[in-house]
């Protein structure tokens, strides 16, 4: 375990047949409210989130689009930030998931620096944390999420990770 790093949360649902949205994430304990694209949109001022707004339920089907970094217009910035410990866990709360949608679940960190609303998202540069793909029996990790840990997921930040700001994401595919 580290000093205190500062990261901020992007979820983000990715690629064809996908549908759901993290509505919460968990980040060394604390718990952070995500974008609800069901009732966030309707509030102004925009709500303070720990993860990027705008998306949807819908996926994303063209893995060519910008919009592959952090779904379609992602806006506002996230009004909040987490502090975690390196080694720590964060945990993404979805909505739903459908047994149809069979794929990996993977979480990557990026470097940012100065304002998170200044971040071109298509600019950063993800590396990839964590990921839960198939398994010797053929079971893929959206079905484990279902199955085993009731639509969330969970990812550990690397230990030995530099301290500074981060933006994460996450991405499910089917
Ligand atoms: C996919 O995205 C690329 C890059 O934006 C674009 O050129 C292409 O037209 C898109 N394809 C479809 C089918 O929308
Ligand atoms: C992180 O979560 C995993 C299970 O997903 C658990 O085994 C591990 O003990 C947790 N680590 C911490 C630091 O809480
Ligand atoms: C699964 O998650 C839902 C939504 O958060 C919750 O209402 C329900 O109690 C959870 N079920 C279990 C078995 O933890």
């Amino acid at each position: 375990m580290g000093a205190v790093r500062a990261i901020s949360v992007l979820a983000f649902a990715a690629q064809a047949l996908a549908h759901g949205y993290v509505y919460r994430i968990t980040a060394d304990n604390t718990v952070y409210p995500g974008w609800d694209v069901r009732v966030d949109p309707l509030i102004k001022p925009a709500p303070a989130r720990i993860a990027f707004g705008g998306g949807g339920v819908g996926p994303m089907t063209n893995i060519s689009s910008p919009d592959m970094a952090c779904s379609r217009n992602p806006t506002p910035a996230p009004g909040m930030t987490a502090e975690v410990r390196a080694g720590s866990n964060m945990t993404f709360y979805w909505s739903h998931w459908l047994y149809s949608h069979k794929g990996p679940i993977t979480a990557w960190m990026a470097p940012y620096s100065g304002n998170i609303a200044d971040v071109k998202v298509n600019d950063l540069e993800f590396f990839k944390i964590a990921e839960d793909t198939v398994d010797d029996n053929g079971v893929w990790g959206t079905v484990r999420m279902m199955d085993k840990t009731n639509h969330t997921w969970t990812a550990t930040i690397p230990a030995d990770i530099r301290p500074g700001t981060y933006i994460i994401r996450q991405e499910v595919c089917a």
